[in-house]
């Protein structure tokens, strides 16, 4: 009887395959190295972009002039603004408090704040209370829509009126 033999490799076709696993154990294993170091990168520029939220936009429109009539002085709370009609000038002044930013509310002498009870006058300007600024006023323009705008990014000297 006889016994079939395991083939014998000789001792070049175990190095070339040893190098051949040795290769493939190389390549998966830079393979496995590049893809981290792409994650990482990756990763790392997820956070170091600013995920910012910027809230509501700082320049939004209001809507027409001849929605406001002359006189009118009109809180928009969401925006925290009061909308100031005299004649056809127009002004927006902010209503968050100086004090601690609470909204102010518009009253007959001007604007009182409900939390530690600063007032102002018609113009923003501090009467009484621990609010130590006048509030600020924005600047307001018109759209080519016919729209007014109001631009939170850009105060402006108090007094200082859009005319249409
Ligand atoms: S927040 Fe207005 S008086 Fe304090």
């Amino acid at each position: 009887m006889t016994v079939a033999k395991k083939p014998v490799k000789n001792s070049e076709a175990v190095s070339e395959e040893v190098m051949t696993r040795r290769r493939l154990l190389t390549w998966l294993s830079s393979f496995g190295l590049f893809g981290s170091a792409i994650i990482t990168v990756l990763s790392n520029l997820i956070f170091i972009k600013p995920r910012a939220t910027y809230g509501q936009p700082q320049r939004f429109a209001i809507g027409k002039p001849d929605e406001f009539a002359p006189g009118t002085r009109i809180a928009i709370d969401t925006e925290r603004i009061c909308i100031v009609r005299e004649g056809n000038r127009f002004a927006a002044l902010s209503t968050t408090c100086t004090h601690l930013g609470c909204i102010v509310g518009v009253s007959e002498t001007g604007f009182a704040c409900p939390c530690h009870g600063s007032r102002f006058d018609q113009d923003g300007n501090v009467t009484g209370g621990p609010a130590p600024k006048p509030l600020a006023w924005y600047q307001v323009s018109l759209a080519p829509n016919g729209e007014l705008e109001v631009d939170k990014n850009a105060e402006i000297n108090a007094g200082t009126y859009f005319e249409v």
